[in-house]
């Protein structure tokens, strides 16, 4: 990244600062990543705004023209482009912050003081940016962190100040993007429990679209915290330019999208200060999380390329590792299990030859049972009618079969018929003068308490202490937050949710710092809570309860514009009656668990599953590290197709389905492949073929990268084929 000195500039701001108040200069500051550049710009009045976000120029000392070439006619203000927009003294339009300063007066004005650079590494940079207000000793950083290979930028600011009292931060958001282009068109997403990730796109009017949530304990479910715009046109996979945003925060977020009276695109993004007015004391930094953002040329599939990229390599909890294949008991047994049902699964796990048995809800609670999902959460005893010998038991019994052993905990939940309600009625989250109201029989634990902090952190703990070969966590979180109020927190209620999220955050560190790498799932409930803040911790998500093959398909893709198939949660189960070989297919565009009844599996079905497992490991690496590239979408053909590449382009995986079962329809054309060597020569082989079928594909042929970009391959899809993967091999 090349940007100018800034010793330099710091010295020229300080100077001009030091004789007459005005810059004597504008400070140009480039934030140059692979591909693009984003321009900020300090005029003489040392007001910060965002000059450019586009294509790089090729003479960086040309941004210093940006600004003239561009004009700021109708900006009554000087403010619509502003980096950081202050509320109360100017702007006519959002704010990215307003506050209440200790003596009551709403104003605020920030002035650019300074800049500096970090190199974090070859590839990272941080640029910090000082703003202060004139007329308060009130003062916000700006951070920018640029990925220069994956185009990639993650922003936020600390705020702080002097004055005598608390200052009430009313807006605090991450960024404040400006962006220029004659229109503009959002990819939004909405859900809700089975029905994740349905996207929506439309072109952006005049005022304000605010994409949301107010859930407390998670950001999706409604509305997940993720989002593109396209510039000039809708985007396409491999076409057009596209900004992918999202804000790293796991609960309240709120993301303003406000097209301005110049036809210019402010894009506001932080923890949404609904119920949220914060005091920030004096010498306090307030940081908020950062807002991630990738902007592409080439369309969406670049975009998610580079996203996907960014997020093994720098956010994902050991993004580069390995993961284990598992299988689940939820659906095949629900709470209705005892140490005899657990020791045959542990053996039909060695038999299916996935690496894990993965405990899930129920092995808890002694007065009140975990039965069902009215009572038990909290206590998390081994409940002794069940398992008598408890869980270190089932870790040796794992062990004797050459498996490992993981467990579901839902630590932030609590039932009120339990015995942690029963002892400590503060911690949890409730009105004290109303009717307590749940979300599946459960309520929240207030995690803005220290104390509740310990036991959270303590029920990991205590798992790993006594049972140190425990390999893997399913972290669940089914119920959102009503009535908040924190019996902790007294008058300081409107820190709540914003204490909420931290308080989980803090919690999450600890068991980092004491077990970096224990692989842990993100799971809630489906409807998601699937977040780059809170994935920094875990090093996967669960994408849906929703394990219908079919919708999975189109699921697991919205989800993959943002995350990496690594990350990505897929269990085969019996929510659907396609065929098994679909359901083992789509689960293996990510990593692969089973949750279906093994011993009830006829002989080819379980032999091929055997295979199928084989088969993943053997390609694993190339879907959980390689590039992904969307081939032929869902929503607009009969047939799914997408395949992974891995880095030396020797190994493609192809994945396809029949998406619409309507008489007739197959994949009548070739798919083109993307991402190949035009000059290596691939052989195309299908795998996970069911026992006793035949492959329709040619093995004995071989094609260049060339002819398979160019006029593709037909994979044959059809009803009798409804789903096949191929491998290419370059020779
Ligand atoms: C919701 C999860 O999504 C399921 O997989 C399962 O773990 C249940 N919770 C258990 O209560």
């Amino acid at each position: 990244m090349k940007l100018k000195s800034s010793f330099v500039v710091l010295s020229l701001a300080l100077m001009a600062l030091a004789t007459n108040g005005a810059l004597a200069q504008t400070v140009t500051i480039p934030i140059e990543t692979n591909k693009n550049a984003l321009v900020l710009e300090a005029d003489d009045k040392h007001d910060l705004s965002t000059i450019y976000f586009g294509p790089k120029l090729a003479d960086s000392k040309e941004y210093n023209h940006v600004s003239a070439a561009y004009g700021k006619d109708n900006d009554y203000t000087g403010q619509m482009a502003s980096a950081y927009t202050p509320a109360g003294s100017r702007n006519l339009l959002e704010p990215a912050i307003a506050v209440t300063h200790a003596d009551g007066n709403q104003s605020l004005d920030l002035k650019y003081v300074s800049h500096k650079v970090d190199k974090i590494s070859d590839d990272v940079s941080l640029l910090s940016i000082v703003l202060k207000d004139p007329a308060y000793n009130f003062e916000v950083t700006l951070y920018y962190k640029s990925y220069f290979k994956d185009d990639v930028i993650e922003q936020w600011s600390t705020i702080r100040h002097g004055e005598k009292g608390n200052v009430t931060l009313n807006k605090f958001a991450s960024a404040d993007l400006y962006l220029k282009s004659p229109a503009f068109y959002l990819t939004q997403y909405h859900g809700d429990w089975a029905k994740e990730m349905r996207p929506e796109e439309s072109q952006i009017t005049h005022g304000i679209k605010t994409l949301d949530s107010k859930l407390g304990t998670r950001a999706d479910l409604f509305q997940p915290p993720v989002f593109m715009v396209s510039l000039d046109r809708p985007a396409t996979e491999d076409d057009g330019t596209v900004l992918y945003g999202a804000l790293e925060w796991s609960g309240n977020y709120r993301t303003d999208l406000e097209l301005d009276p110049e036809n210019n695109l402010r894009i506001i993004s932080g923890i949404n200060n609904y119920a949220s007015p914060y005091q920030l004391k004096p010498n306090e930094d307030f940081t908020t999380p950062p807002f991630l953002y990738t902007l592409s040329r080439n369309g969406k599939g670049e975009a998610s390329r580079n996203l996907q990229h960014w997020a093994r390599n720098y956010k994902l909890l050991d993004g580069k590792g390995s993961r284990l294949t598992l299988l689940n008991n939820w659906e095949s047994t629900y709470f209705d299990f005892d140490e005899t049902k657990l020791a045959a699964l542990l053996k039909d796990t060695k038999k299916l030859g996935v690496d894990m048995f993965l405990l899930d809800d129920g092995w808890f609670g002694n007065k009140y049972p975990r039965n069902g999902d009215h009572s038990g959460l909290g206590d998390w005893q081994e409940t002794k009618t069940k398992l008598p010998n408890g869980i270190a038991s089932l870790v040796k019994g794992a062990e004797d079969n050459g498996v490992k052993f993981g467990i579901w905990i839902e630590p932030e939940m609590v039932n009120p018929k339990s015995e942690l309600y029963e002892k400590h009625p503060d911690w949890v989250i409730k009105q004290p003068k109303r009717d307590e109201y749940y979300f599946r029989n459960q309520l929240v634990l207030d995690l803005s308490n220290p104390a509740v902090q310990d036991f959270v952190y303590g029920i990991v703990d205590n798992l790993f202490t006594k049972n140190p070969a425990l390999a893997y966590i399913k972290w669940d979180c089914n119920a959102v937050i009503y009535n908040a109020y924190s019996a902790h927190l007294k008058n300081n209620q409107s820190q709540f949710y914003v204490d909420y999220v931290q308080g989980l955050y803090k919690v999450l560190a600890r068991i980092r710092a004491k077990y970096p790498k224990v692989p842990m799932m993100l799971c809630s409930g489906g409807g998601g809570r699937v977040d780059y803040g809170a994935l920094q911790y875990f090093t996967e998500f669960w994408p849906s309860d929703n394990t219908d093959p079919l919708e999975r398909i189109f699921i697991q893709w919205e989800y993959s514009y943002f995350y990496p198939a690594i990350s990505s949660s897929n269990h085969v189960t019996d929510w659907s009656k396609l065929p098994l070989k679909f359901r083992v297919d789509v689960a293996s565009m990510g990593k692969l668990g089973f949750d279906i009844v093994i011993s009830k599996l006829g002989q080819s079905d379980l032999q091929f599953v055997q295979d199928a497992v084989k088969n993943y490991n053997s390609f694993k690496s190339v879907v959980w590290q390689g590039d992904q590239y969307r081939l032929m979408n869902p929503r607009e053909n009969s047939v799914a197709s997408l395949a992974y590449v891995n880095d030396t382009k020797t190994t493609a995986i192809m994945f396809n389905y029949l998406v619409n079962y309507r008489y007739g329809e197959k994949s009548t054309s070739p798919i083109r492949l993307k991402g190949l060597d035009a000059n290596k020569h691939y052989k195309v082989k299908e795998i996970n073929l069911y026992p006793g079928t035949r492959s329709e594909i040619n093995s004995d042929e071989t094609y260049t990268g060339d002819f398979l970009m160019k006029v593709g391959i037909n994979p044959k899809v059809n009803s009798d084929r409804s789903s096949v993967v191929l491998q290419l091999d370059a020779q």
